[in-house]
């Protein structure tokens, strides 16, 4: 038997404190979220202030539970991982000081994790049967972005939203539509009652070269049809609007995932837990020969575990570690 490694992985860099032990580079011993979601739906967006001082008050609780799940004491923890960056500062920071803080409490080495690498390790915590090298698409509420993984630390950024992530503009028009903060997975639901073709957004940069995305002109385009239309059914706006989103995104993946020759694509990120990209993904990825994979749901949006995960690999199969004078990167990027 080998001797256990664990890792205890912590993640708060926007509305969600979520804490995971892993033992060794994948095994899921325990896995925890606390979403404030409902906290900031008032406001209908994440107030930074408000989701640190949270954070605070919940990250202690999370890491006594998260061992306890995983039948561990502190003392057993071997490494320590915490996201610090991308995200908001002073989200981070709490994470991160907390994170630092118990590795130099306990003499264990302490690894910062970028929050973008976490959501590709997240594939990892699913499948045991896709390794790199693969296309990654992180689509989330933060981000859009088409990454080429050539092995887990070798990344290469083959396309970026120039404007809003596919997630942001979801949570925007669930804002228009009049739907609580977060929409993406109500937009989901409302999208499977209505007609698709109902309304004909557009598909925005779907015929322009190279894989960079934009769904600010969308999200616009939607504001103006329901100022003209008012009474339009909103689930076919949802449809609709969804449509435009999904084929964009599996458009321009998949023409990367052969662009770089790469047989599989990995799509990660909360968006990927939408049933109607998934969907599609499957189906044209088939036509083309790609292999499409999706994490498990509970993966997709922010997690703690593919935090752990992204740690574990980087110290125990990269031999790396981070000194504690690591400070929260806001703006951090593959
Ligand atoms: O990865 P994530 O939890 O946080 C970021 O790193 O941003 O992603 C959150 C985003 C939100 O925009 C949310 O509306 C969207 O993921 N989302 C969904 C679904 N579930 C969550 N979007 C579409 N369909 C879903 N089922
Ligand atoms: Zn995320």
């Amino acid at each position: 038997m080998t001797t256990p490694f664990y890792t205890i992985g912590i993640e708060s860099s926007c509305d969600e404190t979520a804490v995971a032990v892993v033992n060794g580079e994948r095994e899921l011993m325990s896995s925890l979220i606390y979403s404030q979601a409902q906290m900031h739906a008032r406001y209908g967006g994440v107030v930074p202030e408000v989701a640190s001082r949270d954070h605070l008050r919940k990250l202690p609780y999370l890491v006594r539970d998260a061992l306890a799940e995983a039948t561990i004491d502190m003392e057993d923890v071997s490494l320590v991982a915490a996201t610090y960056g991308p995200g908001l500062v002073g989200p981070l920071l709490v994470g991160l000081s907390y994170g630092k803080g118990m590795a130099f409490g306990l003499g264990v080495p302490f690894i910062g994790v970028n929050h973008l690498e976490g959501h590709i390790f997240a594939q990892r915590l699913s499948d045991t049967e896709i390794e790199p090298p693969f296309m990654g698409l992180i689509v989330s509420g933060g981000h859009t972005s088409l990454v080429d993984v050539a092995s887990y630390g070798e990344y290469q950024l083959v396309g970026i939203t120039v404007d809003d992530a596919a997630g942001e503009a979801l949570d925007k028009v669930g804002k228009m539509l009049g739907i609580g903060y977060p929409a993406g997975a109500e937009i989901d639901r409302l999208a499977s009652q209505g007609n698709p073709t109902a309304i004909n957004f557009p598909r925005p940069m779907s015929a322009s070269p190279g894989f960079d995305f934009s769904f600010a002109g969308l999200k616009t385009a939607v504001l103006y049809h329901l100022r003209k239309h008012p009474r339009e059914r909103k689930e076919d706006v949802a449809a609709s609007f969804l449509a435009s989103v999904v084929s964009v995104l599996t458009k321009k993946s998949l023409d990367a995932t052969k662009r770089y020759h790469r047989e599989n694509l990995v799509v990660v990120g909360g968006v990927a837990a939408n049933s109607h990209l998934r969907e599609r993904m499957q189906t044209d990825g088939k036509q083309k020969g790609i292999h499409v994979i999706f994490p498990a749901i509970k993966y997709c949006t922010d997690n703690a575990a593919m935090i752990a995960a992204a740690g574990a690999y980087h110290h125990l199969v990269l031999r790396e570690s981070h000194p504690l004078s690591l400070g929260p990167q806001p703006s951090l990027s593959l």
